[in-house]
């Protein structure tokens, strides 16, 4: 009988890592899960997962690939605030952290991993929808994810690893941070308004971005463990289409039906006026976004009203 296939997934304590384990969890997978639990949680991880604390910056992290088949590296600083407060922490986990994991799995012979890259290497891009072709990061948090990606690059082309990147725009759903000082956009509505208090728009409101659900993510993170065409290349996640954050704001005012209006505060620096993936590559092999985006904020409605608001949690200060 062939062993149960063995996957990695480094971050599995974040938003992105927790719902991949699940989804790999359910498929027939069984999941190595790492975490330094520096922004993730505990409670996010699926008990089915082998779950080790550990930095992946560590040694301790070669042994754990050991008989592994795939990797998915999405361990991170993703916090943009908090990469630009602190940029050489952000560049030791994203460059440093990555080359770590590369050579923990060149170490264990391990033959495909999977690199959870960012739209924001297109920051000085201005075509839309953007392509997978050209790549310009300006800030600390994009430069230090193209860090990584290069080195990915790397190992590909010297060890003959089958690498393949993913650039995700702006996921969410269910288990996205919202502990954060200023969360995404759409948990913080969210939460504001089911708490009875005024929703804050950093800027007017008029930034558009590519959102895409954490499920649909995941479908196309089972294409690219299973399909070996997906070997070597770059392929953007994202949904195709863009909302504002004033129209994130009058959808999710639709389903909760507050009454409340935004307070509008001043803009947030190094964000990108628009974002849309041109999502061609990733759709011609099989894949493409199917929830809808009100069908996505009813269910991280559902999600954050049972798991942060009936636990009397509140929303950081914004
Ligand atoms: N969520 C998005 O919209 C989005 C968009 C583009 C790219 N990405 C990328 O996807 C990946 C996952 O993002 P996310 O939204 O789940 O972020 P997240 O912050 O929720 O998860 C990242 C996880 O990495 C862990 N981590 C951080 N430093 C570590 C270290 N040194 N050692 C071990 N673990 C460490 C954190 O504790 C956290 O659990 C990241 O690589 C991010 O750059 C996310």
């Amino acid at each position: 009988m062939s062993r149960q296939k063995r996957v990695a997934v480094t971050g599995v304590a974040g938003f992105v890592g927790s719902n991949l384990a699940k989804r790999l969890l359910d498929r027939g997978y069984s999941v190595i899960g790492v975490d330094n639990l520096s922004a993730g949680t505990l409670e996010n991880v699926d008990g089915r997962v082998e779950f080790h604390e550990a930095d992946i910056r560590a040694p301790e992290i070669y042994p754990l690939f050991q008989k592994t088949d795939a990797v998915f590296h999405l361990a991170a600083k993703t916090c943009l605030p908090e990469c630009v407060n602190n940029p050489l922490e952000a560049a030791s986990v994203n460059v440093l952290g990555t080359m770590n994991v590369l050579e923990a799995a060149r170490r264990a012979n391990v033959r495909k991993l999977i690199y959870a890259d960012t739209s924001a290497e297109y920051e000085g891009i201005n075509e839309f929808p953007t392509n997978e072709e050209k790549i310009r990061p300006i800030g600390v948090y994009a430069v230090s994810k193209h860090g990584g990606a290069a080195f990915c690059e790397s190992y590909r082309e010297l060890h003959a690893m089958n690498v393949t990147v993913l650039r995700y725009f702006n996921v969410y759903g269910p288990a996205q941070d919202w502990r954060r000082v200023i969360p995404p956009v759409m948990s913080s509505f969210i939460i504001r308004m089911l708490q009875r208090e005024l929703p804050v728009i950093y800027g007017t409101g008029k930034k558009r971005r590519d959102f895409v659900y954490v499920d649909d993510v995941n479908e196309f993170h089972l294409v690219a463990l299973e399909d070996q065409r997906t070997n070597g290349r770059i392929f953007n996640i994202g949904s195709g289409i863009n909302f504002s954050v004033n129209e994130i704001y009058r959808l999710v005012e639709e389903l909760l039906g507050s009454g409340l209006q935004p307070i509008y505060k001043p803009d947030l620096p190094g964000e990108a006026e628009i974002t849309l993936a041109d999502i061609t590559s990733a759709k011609s092999l099989g894949w493409k976004p199917r929830i809808e985006i009100k069908d996505g904020l009813k269910r991280t409605i559902e999600y954050l009203q049972n798991k942060v608001l009936k636990a009397n949690v509140s929303l950081p200060g914004v």
